[in-house]
């Protein structure tokens, strides 16, 4: 077995203002990097300056970070932190401020290298990076990994580097001020986390452990998911848990072949990330043994892939033409690091049975 974690979590109300010490701790200059208005509005970039002034630590907002960010995004913002003297980088928001600033804070740390150094097959140091996540899917805060825009791809791609925040403060509060088409889609992302890692070549009995605890809360979640009008507290914390748990579980495995084919889907398609990896999930588990689906569904409250695939549809619904589709399969299947993740052999026939959406 082996498992490796090195993030220092913090989860609960008010975790922010209660860590406000180990958050300063981190540098004397902070970056934050952020969206242009959530943070705001869920009052997590509050809580992040008034902890940092409590403690006489200098900060510079850069709240520029889109959905899906750029790596030319990235060299922006790292800019930003030259100029400043940033020396450790906070990221608040979902995924795409947390995975920013997981880059930005390499790009700060080598600040003679341009944004091909993220590709690069080198060690690399960065920056110290600390995660506010505010929505339930991404699990960025736990996670190593950065997925960022390549327009010259036209598709996402990870960084190289493996960049774990030091700290992640994860107060569920902030959950409960996001649209509720952003709390089903995120949450169906950490579903596809918690099953993509559960059915996986790299699972072991750790992450089977974190993903199933994981898959237990989300299906005591769903009615909250169904109805996120009325969504508590206590459901709100549990929704960013599970995220978590998802995001502890994939550091271990990766993902597999939803994800692999959900990048094109939201490049080409504009489609959302959680709602994009979804669709395919039903079709994934179908395929896998009996032991790994019974596993799975019936953690997740499900009877059978029909059930999971007709509650997906209502929760995050997807329609992508099958041009786009079999676009997805064919990047894929010539991905054959990704395909050895899936535990069950996939070709060119199967791969149109799991985009049969
Ligand atoms: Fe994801």
């Amino acid at each position: 077995m082996k498992f490796y974690m090195p993030t220092k979590l913090r989860s609960g109300p008010d975790c922010v203002a209660r860590h406000a010490e180990e958050l300063a701790s981190l540098g004397s200059d902070a970056l934050i990097v952020t969206g242009r208005h959530s943070a705001r509005l869920n009052h997590a970039l509050n809580d992040v300056t008034d902890a940092l002034k409590k403690h006489g630590k200098r900060y510079t907002v850069f709240d520029r970070i889109e959905e899906n960010p750029s790596v030319e995004t990235v060299m922006t913002a790292r800019a930003a932190g030259l100029e400043a003297g940033a020396d450790f980088v906070i990221g608040i928001g979902g995924g795409s401020p947390m995975d920013a600033a997981k880059a930005i804070a390499v790009m700060l740390k080598n600040p003679e290298q341009d944004w091909q150094y993220l590709y690069q097959s080198v060690s690399a140091e960065s920056c110290p990076v600390a995660a506010v996540p505010t929505t339930c899917g991404t699990g960025s805060e736990v996670t190593g990994v950065a997925v960022l825009t390549r327009h010259d791809l036209q598709t996402k791609v990870s960084m190289t580097h493996k960049v774990f925040p030091v700290l992640a403060l994860s107060d569920g509060k902030y959950l409960q001020y996001a649209p509720q088409s952003v709390i089903r889609s995120t949450a169906v992302d950490a579903l596809a986390h918690l099953t993509e890692s559960y059915i996986n070549t790299n699972a072991d009995e750790l992450s089977r452990m974190t993903a199933s605890n994981g898959l237990s809360i989300w299906a005591a979640c769903r009615q909250a998911l169904l109805h996120p009008e009325t969504l508590t507290a206590e459901a709100a914390q549990a929704l960013m848990d599970t995220a978590t748990l998802a995001g502890i579980s994939i550091a271990q495995t990766g993902t597999s072949i939803p994800h692999a084919l959900s990048y094109i889907l939201t490049y080409r398609g504009g489609i959302p990330h959680g709602a994009a990896a979804g669709v395919f999930l039903a079709n994934y588990i179908r395929y896998a043994d009996h032991d790994m689906q019974k596993a799975v569904l019936s953690s997740a409250g499900f009877r059978d892939a029909d059930e999971l695939q007709l509650f997906l549809q209502n929760l995050a619904p997807v329609q992508s033409d099958p041009a786009l589709l079999n676009a997805a399969a064919e990047s894929v299947l010539r991905n054959p690091a990704k395909l050895r993740l899936c535990p069950y052999p996939v070709d060119a026939a199967l791969m149109q049975e799991i985009i049969r959406i």
